[in-house]
């Protein structure tokens, strides 16, 4: 499992980290109005090719994770909307932290009761979309999601801080609460109850799997030539196969 960046993340940085510079926007619109924008006139980037990304998109996505990183000086590159849809057809999107992956797929970590995770339970497939302004790429990827096995998510647990471990206790994810002091109070009561022992996984708490599909890697090329190169197969475990998209 290749796993990135070090367990971090908005619950367990408490201050913030500085800002990326702007990136310059060539045919950016004055302030406020809605104009040509910079896609228009990109500046060249070497075209995207099915060779650059190899044969594994699952490794190839990490790897541009990896490189958002260390070039876009974003403060959370591995940030990922992940898109789910309900029972009746209903769709969600909500920003989750892509945690690392491995030849079976993505890996994000969640409360097993909050919104999300029921809907996963009942409607397994899901999307995932990255994206890294200054790096001019995007990734989209959508699969069958699957709850990560237990030890798994227990490692992954054990290495977080204790802060965000009392946290995953505290929280009723996407439940309401009267106000800020209650669930400062919750956490403080949580905090007291483990005073004298290690904060173990909550049942609730832990991994989902995502079994790509689909992968497209999108690349910002000059007027609007951008490259995007699909790897699609039926079923986790066939072959993948490769195809360039128009843009
Ligand atoms: C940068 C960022 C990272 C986040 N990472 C996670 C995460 O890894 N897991 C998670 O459950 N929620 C994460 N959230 C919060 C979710 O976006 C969302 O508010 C929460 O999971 C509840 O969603 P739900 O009600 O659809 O279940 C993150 C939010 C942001 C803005």
């Amino acid at each position: 499992m290749t796993e990135f960046p070090p367990p971090s993340g908005p619950d367990d940085i408490p201050e913030p980290a500085p800002q990326a510079a702007p990136r310059s926007a060539p045919g950016a619109a004055p302030a406020g109005a809605l104009g040509p924008n910079a896609l228009e006139a990109a500046a060249p980037r070497p075209p995207l090719t099915p060779d650059a990304l190899g044969d594994d998109p699952v490794a190839a996505a990490l790897a541009w994770v990896a490189e958002a990183a260390e070039q876009s000086g974003m403060r959370y590159p591995n940030a990922v909307t992940l898109a789910t849809v309900d029972a009746e057809g209903r769709p969600d999107a909500r920003i989750v932290l892509l945690k690392g992956g491995d030849e079976r797929g993505f890996l994000f970590f969640t409360n097993y009761r909050s919104a999300k995770a029921r809907v996963l339970e009942a409607s397994p497939n899901a999307a995932l979309v990255f994206y890294w302004d200054a790096m001019g790429r995007q990734v989209r990827v959508r699969g069958r999601t699957e709850r990560l096995p237990a030890d798994e998510s227990d490692a992954y647990f054990e290495s977080r801080p204790r802060g965000s471990r009392v946290g995953a206790w505290a929280s009723e994810q996407s439940m309401p609460i009267g106000d800020r002091d209650a669930l400062e109070a919750r956490y403080h009561e949580v905090e007291a109850e483990f005073a004298d022992t290690e904060v173990p996984r909550p049942a609730h708490w832990g991994g989902y799997l995502l079994r790509p599909v689909d992968v497209e890697f999108w690349s910002e090329g000059t007027w609007r030539l951008h490259d995007r190169i699909r790897f699609r197969r039926s079923t986790p475990g066939d072959d993948w196969i490769t195809e360039r998209l128009q843009p």
